[in-house]
């Protein structure tokens, strides 16, 4: 069957600064939260790779972007490293050298017929920061990153239309300061909630400058945040599981997505932390900043969704309180997988997150900001021109975009779609493992970009408007 392309669609992809610059030009001293968790433990990152030299796309980004022109890659979301591009964190005083090279590569993409989508913070949160304050855990952080949003409206805003405040905001806090799995490996509960309302203030903060500041010119755009909400569904109807699914939803999306879009939080949320002995520091002035200043647009990242039940075995008071004494995942069984990534593939999560937005967010204008399919070892799957031929991946986008076009057809106010990624990148401790790019990044061959099919696939569905599936 044929999908035909909606009017006004973006068709893209995403990536973000600290996967794919690598450290040239950077200065002792900058060191973003993932460059620090790297040089922490290296031997932790897949294959010793990182950070430091990603993809290099701080010395190749015009290479890059004139294969996004021959690709008909139409918007390209990357995000700016907070921690190169301020000298000074706590006055937000610029580093030139870092501000010349993001605004060569917004002319860039520019030049290539690539609206440019930029990103504030994915997770390049500055070491700096976050050892003298605390990170997120800190009002004073607040401040720092609010003078640095302004620093970077003012050097881009007359040319990005699309601004977005944090990626994912809720992973570092849930696997860095709550699960302790990531740098800096803390398990504090309230402390992670605290960045997490941090995170939604600054939100809020931005908001309110970009709409509110004149730089002598019109900003004109639109600015939101990137959330991986859960998209959850529960094991059974049984009252037990639809309350895990609940609470799942309440800690894994409402807690970004209600206050950013709707200017409030759940109301049980704060009664919660202080049942658990977590409540966190909120200000009366703050709520209000944050009603006053919803977000204009939403970026979601979907790539698999959460099935949940309900606990079966009693939490122990003796441990610190973390949501999931709520709910549990439960073994999968004869759903499609993901075998590299362990994640279920269920394009159809895509439409029904959809409806949600549609019936409970207002039908907030929004974009899928990343959706694609991590496959490790691709390298086995090169026929003798030594193309990759990932018809895997090319199911995956063309099953989610039917259902994200089925969605549009219902009413539902998405604008784009972004795929998870340009080309192959550096992702946290995965580091190169899990491929997801429509071009392969050829670590043995000097880091040579090469187009997978999907890539190919991707230029003729431009080309053409359409897709058969
Ligand atoms: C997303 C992140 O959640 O997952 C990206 O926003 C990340 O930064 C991507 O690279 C894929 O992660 P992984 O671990 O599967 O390589």
């Amino acid at each position: 069957m044929k999908y035909y392309l909606p009017k006004n669609f973006m068709l893209g992809a995403s990536a973000a600064a600290w996967q794919t610059e690598g450290w040239t030009g950077k200065k002792p001293g900058q060191d973003s939260l993932l460059d620090a968790a790297y040089k922490y433990s290296p031997e932790r990152w897949h294959e010793g790779y990182g950070p430091a030299v990603a993809t290099d796309f701080y010395n190749r980004y015009k290479e890059d972007c004139a294969l996004m022109k021959a690709l008909g890659i139409k918007a390209y979301r990357t995000s700016i490293d907070w921690s190169r591009f301020i000298q000074n964190y706590e006055t937000g005083e610029v580093n030139e050298e870092a501000a010349q090279f993001y605004s060569k590569v917004v002319d860039e993409l520019i030049k290539n017929g690539v609206e440019p989508i930029i990103c504030l913070e994915h997770w390049e949160l500055p070491n700096y920061l976050y050892e003298k304050y605390g990170g997120w855990n800190s009002k004073q952080v607040v401040e720092c990153y609010v003078k640095y949003a302004a620093a970077a409206f003012k050097l881009l805003g007359d040319r990005v239309r699309y601004w977005f405040t944090f990626n994912e905001p809720i992973v570092f806090p849930l696997l860095g300061i709550m699960e302790g799995v990531w740098y800096p490996y803390k398990a504090d509960t309230r402390e992670a909630m605290q960045w997490n309302y941090h995170k939604v203030l600054a939100t809020a903060k931005a908001v309110k400058l970009y709409h509110e500041q004149d730089y002598g010119y019109k900003q004109g755009g639109k600015i939101g945040i990137i959330l991986n909400s859960a998209v959850v569904y529960p094991r059974s109807q049984s009252a037990d599981d639809l309350q895990a699914a609940k609470m799942c939803d309440l800690f894994e999306n409402r807690i970004y997505a209600d206050p950013c879009i709707n200017g409030e939080f759940p109301a049980e949320y704060f009664a919660l932390l202080e049942q658990h002995g977590c409540m966190i520091d909120v200000e009366a002035a703050e709520l209000a900043i944050i009603k006053a200043n919803p977000v204009d647009v939403l970026g979601f990242n979907y790539y698999t969704p959460k099935r949940v039940k309900a606990r079966t075995a009693a939490w122990n008071p003796a441990v610190k309180f973390n949501p999931r004494y709520y709910y549990d995942d439960y073994e999968l069984q004869g759903r499609k997988m993901n075998p590299s990534r362990g994640w279920e593939i269920y394009a159809k999560g895509l439409y029904d997150y959809a409806m949600v937005l549609k019936n409970e967010y207002n039908n907030i204008p929004w974009i899928v900001t990343e959706n694609g399919m991590g496959v490790a070892e691709e390298n086995r799957y090169k026929d003798t021109a030594g193309v990759i031929q990932d018809d895997y991946r090319i199911n995956y986008v063309a099953d989610h975009l039917r259902w994200l076009w089925k969605a549009v057809e219902e009413g539902s106010n998405c604008f784009g779609h972004l795929m998870w990624n340009f080309t192959d990148n550096v992702s946290p401790y995965n580091a190169f493992k899990n491929r997801y790019g429509y071009v392969e990044i050829e670590l043995e061959n000097n880091r040579n970009r090469r187009i997978k099919k999907s890539g190919y696939w991707f230029q003729k569905m431009v080309s053409d408007g359409c897709f058969d599936f």
